[in-house]
């Protein structure tokens, strides 16, 4: 019976010491099985590692060099990271070209055409989208009687004068850049989701079914395209 409780004694203190050995923390990274696994090799984008025998401790490459070096001669600028192709613009995931008006360029951007197709879906979202982020303070119907509306003042009226004529890549423009009392939303709502409260506002809390915009001369990216850059 003693040599069975000792050993049930020293069997759990050994235990408990080869736990306590695999514990990692501050400093101490703990053991790691092959660590190539763990950290993968990061290529940083604007610097190339020339030295070949970086990181040859860790080597199993074919080639003998070290894990780390990744230089490669093709790219120029010793930079992992390639540039564009001269003189042209990267686009986005929808395929838009950047917005690069500025918030005084009212003119252009009403020229902007809406590249969100409308439908019910959208609509939908847009209303989601304006009550989230415009119905504090123009309120539900528009009418500039929000909340915050009611305490900050002056909020437009978007059902009412010639805000019911505005164009929409006016409204566009002036929820990406702001205009006046009312802030920039152009870093918080996304681009799709803006032109979708676009939607919205011109169809729904405006009544009409589609745009009152002039004839379009362009649609958004031909406008961003021949407006220059900064
Ligand atoms: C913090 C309050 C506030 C929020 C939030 C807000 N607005 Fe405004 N908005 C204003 C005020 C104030 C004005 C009047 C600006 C001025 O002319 O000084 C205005 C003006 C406007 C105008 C008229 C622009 C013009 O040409 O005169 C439009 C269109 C508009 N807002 C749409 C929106 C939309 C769409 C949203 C939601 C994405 C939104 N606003 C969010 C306060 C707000």
């Amino acid at each position: 019976m003693k040599i069975a409780k000792a050993l049930i004694f020293g069997g759990s203190a050994l235990a408990i010491s080869f736990l306590a050995g695999c514990k990692a923390g501050g400093e101490n990274q703990g053991l790691e099985y092959a660590p190539q696994m763990y950290h993968s090799v990061a290529y940083e984008p604007l610097t190339q590692i020339k030295d070949e025998s970086q990181g040859s401790w860790l080597s199993t490459r074919e080639d003998g060099k070290g894990e780390f070096f990744n230089s490669n001669i093709h790219n120029p600028h010793a930079m992992n990271m390639r540039e564009p192709v001269a003189n042209t613009v990267p686009r986005n995931k929808q395929g838009y070209l950047p917005y690069r008006l500025k918030a005084f360029e009212l003119e252009p951007a009403a020229l902007t055409k809406n590249p969100v197709e409308s439908s019910d879906a959208v609509l939908k979202q847009g209303e989601a989208l304006y009550l989230q982020y415009c119905n504090a303070c123009h309120g539900k119907g528009g009418q500039g009687d929000g909340k915050v509306g009611e305490v900050i003042g002056g909020v437009a009226n978007l059902t009412g004068g010639a805000y019911v004529n505005l164009p929409e890549g006016h409204i566009f423009h002036v929820i990406t850049k702001g205009k006046g009392r009312m802030g920039a939303h152009g870093s918080q709502i996304p681009e799709e989701s803006r032109w979708k409260i676009v939607h919205y506002v011109k169809q729904v809390i405006q009544g009409q079914a589609t745009a009152a915009a002039p004839a379009p001369v362009a649609d958004s990216t031909a406008v961003a395209q021949v407006t220059p850059a900064n």
